[in-house]
């Protein structure tokens, strides 16, 4: 099999090579305070050897859920936020069809937004439809999942009665802790565990990602076997490509260049950088420090973001996803009148319309100011998006580790909490300002 590939030739006319390895000598150290533990924040390292610690029977068990599942259920409800649905989503996103009729169970989610609309919306969906849940929470207290949790369960139980909603249920959290643990231990609901070593950003190859993208009728052991591959070449490379993108990222931004831009060219993408955003947002965003995680979609957004990234303020770089093959071909047809005056493109793919769009965006771009690098994946499967993740949160805690911040705490997502909390009433809350 192919490795995913990093492209960093069109950053080099914004930093030298030298300013590079400066950052490098900073990666490696980074890379062995991982390893060796002494990192900031090293009660989180679950993940470093996650893919080749997953056995087959845990495999085997999520798999089993999810064909039970499936065959009870029209629709199944994956509840979380966070690090608690965004891999999965990302993986089901990339991997369905986009005009998917679901014929087999469909994957829906909720917990994500206190929108009351959109869980009143739900809802309606869901009446008279054979539904399940898989509520996912590493804390078990988190607010969003929990009120869509309360919601959905009592309509479950209304629907279909107490004893078959125990059977539609499964919860993904704390081996001990937490009101999700309470509640699966107290209903008798099927659970899976969330290893305390492994934060929620960090766990798509926990349960947490895994059931899910099972429950849509993905591959769950090819996800696996990448991120398993990637983990080897990290051990066999010294981590070289992740050491290379976080300090190629480093080295942009001690030049100013603040914000980075995760690109793509093929909409399947789009929640694999919402993935990407939180894993380095809640990552990197701290102290003071951090570049900006942000992304779009190309060529939608060329007619809308296009503008301000040829021109507007030069503190921005880019990180393209590009994928070298697609899943299908289709041809620009050929047309006798040629009113359109397409003509020039009969009998190319429209995957060749499109690289060149990426081709010719990239030139634009760092004509314009904004270093560009690409990370080449090979295909979209689920075996390259294995390989991608496990790359990406290498790289993440070496970049964190670089900038000298803890890279897997989140201290400033209380903030928001603790306000809502007391605007709410919670108790405990009342007489904080
Ligand atoms: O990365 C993290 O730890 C967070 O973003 C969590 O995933 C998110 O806040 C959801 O938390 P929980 O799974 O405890 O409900």
């Amino acid at each position: 099999m192919e490795s995913i590939k990093l492209d960093y030739s069109k950053v080099l006319s914004f930093v030298g090579e030298k300013e590079i390895s400066a950052q490098q000598e900073k990666a490696i150290k980074a890379l062995k305070s991982l390893k060796n533990g002494t990192c900031k924040g090293s009660d989180f390292l679950g993940w470093l050897d996650l893919p080749v610690q997953i056995t087959e029977n845990e495999l085997e068990r999520i798999s089993s859920c999810a064909d039970r599942l499936r065959e009870q259920t029209d629709v199944v409800v994956i509840i979380g936020i966070g690090g608690s649905y965004l891999g999965a989503k990302a993986v089901i996103e990339a991997m369905s069809g986009s005009f998917d009729v679901y014929s087999g169970t469909r994957v829906v989610f909720a917990g994500n937004n206190v929108s009351e609309d959109y869980l009143y919306e739900l809802q309606a969906f869901l009446k008279d439809k054979k539904f399940g849940i898989c509520v996912i929470s590493k804390s078990g207290t988190t607010t969003e999942p929990a009120v869509a949790f309360r919601l959905l369960k009592d309509q479950l139980i209304e629907q279909e009665g107490v004893a078959v909603s125990r059977e539609r249920i499964v919860a993904i959290t704390d081996e001990k802790k937490g009101a999700l643990r309470a509640m699966a231990d107290k209903e008798g609901y099927e659970t899976f565990v969330i290893p305390d070593n492994v934060g929620g950003r960090y766990s798509v190859l926990t349960p947490v990602g895994l059931l899910p993208v099972a429950l849509a009728g993905l591959d769950i052991r090819s996800l696996v076997k990448g991120a398993v591959d990637m983990w080897s070449c990290m051990k066999e490379s010294d981590a070289k490509l992740a050491v290379t993108y976080a300090s190629v990222r480093n080295a942009l931004y001690e030049k100013g260049y603040v914000i980075e831009i995760t690109v793509n060219f093929n909409p399947k993408l789009h929640y694999v950088a919402e993935w990407w955003k939180q894993l380095y947002g809640e990552s990197e965003g701290k102290e003071s420090k951090g570049i900006f995680p942000a992304s779009v979609d190309f060529t939608t957004d060329l007619h809308s973001m296009g503008q301000y990234i040829q021109e507007g303020r030069r503190n921005l770089f880019e990180t393209v996803l590009s994928i070298e093959k697609t899943k299908y071909r289709v041809q620009v047809p050929c047309d006798a009148h040629d009113l359109d005056k397409l003509n020039y493109l009969a009998g190319k793919r429209v995957d060749e319309v499109n690289k060149m769009a990426e081709l010719g965006t990239q030139l634009a771009h760092v004509e314009g100011g904004v270093p560009n690098m690409r990370v080449i994946i090979p295909e979209l499967t689920e075996y390259y998006l294995g390989q991608l993740f496990y790359f990406y949160e290498m790289a993440c805690a070496i970049s964190g580790g670089i900038l000298g911040v803890n890279a897997f705490d989140q201290p400033g997502v209380e903030a928001y909490k603790n306000n809502m909390f007391m605007l709410l009433g919670k108790p405990g809350y009342e007489k904080r300002s």
